[in-house]
């Protein structure tokens, strides 16, 4: 099974960019060792799918969705209409919007219910940030926030579902977790579900997130607990995801 490797634009990118990116990693799609997924800024989701007329190396992420599928809630983009666009993926919760959004476990899990009622797959973000690294209770903050989820509903919610751990003092900084401390979290995070429920652990995968680039990617990937990988400025380079994809 390909590892999957999610490019994820956040608020980057325009019309003129997208064209080039896509003509130029159009080329590495097809003989690349992973699954490749896109996810620009939700406006250009539409664009990029009809310049990608159902490729099928190539996947679209949405970076966010709503808690409402309709309604009064201006500025909004709901999963009917992620799904209308052949989105395969919606990440959630992710770092950025819990600091910049506001956005919380109840949300969060709300979020997921409508995203995997409408068979789209999401991306759960969990991790830690400096103090509690520091203070060496990562494990114990993933599994607070992956327990959130479960508690609320049933273990079954994580049926199909990515978790990236993605921890918050890595992301965009340039210091990516060393292969130790993923390799601990990704397995502990593992252990945990397996122990949970044997058949969702079978059903479920990891990736890492955060200043992953061409030079320590595959490192990462290459770890059997790691099942892929969620890049944020790297994959912006296109020279650089190019060797990403292309290795
Ligand atoms: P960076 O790769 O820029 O650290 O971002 C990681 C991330 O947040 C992906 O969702």
């Amino acid at each position: 099974m390909k590892k999957i490797i999610i490019s994820n634009w956040k608020l980057n990118g325009n019309i003129n960019f997208i064209n080039k990116y896509i003509k130029k990693i159009k080329i590495y799609l097809k003989n690349s060792n992973y699954k490749i997924s896109i996810a620009p800024p939700i406006i250009y989701l539409y664009y990029m799918s009809k310049l990608l007329k159902k490729n099928k190396y190539i996947s679209l992420t949405s970076q966010n969705t709503d808690i409402h599928i309709n309604g009064a809630y201006t500025g909004e983009t709901s999963i009917n209409m992620i799904k209308d666009i052949n989105v395969k993926y919606v990440i959630i919760g992710h770092s950025e919007r819990k600091k910049y959004h506001y956005e919380n476990n109840k949300n969060i899990l709300k979020k997921i219910i409508l995203t995997k009622k409408k068979n789209i797959i999401p991306i759960l973000c969990i991790g830690e940030n400096i103090k509690e690294y520091k203070k060496n209770k990562s494990i114990e903050i993933c599994k607070k926030q992956i327990n959130y989820i479960i508690k609320k509903k049933n273990i079954k919610i994580l049926e199909n579902i990515i978790i990236a751990y993605e921890p918050i003092w890595s992301i965009g900084t340039g210091k990516n977790a060393n292969i130790d401390h993923i390799n601990k979290i990704h397995n502990s995070i593992k252990k945990y579900i397996y122990s949970l429920n044997k058949k969702i652990y079978n059903k479920f995968k990891i990736i890492y997130g955060g200043s992953v680039n061409y030079k320590n990617f595959k490192d990462i990937i290459s770890q059997k607990n790691v099942d892929g990988l969620l890049i944020g400025n790297s994959s912006l380079n296109i020279k650089e995801f190019i060797n990403i994809i292309n290795n």
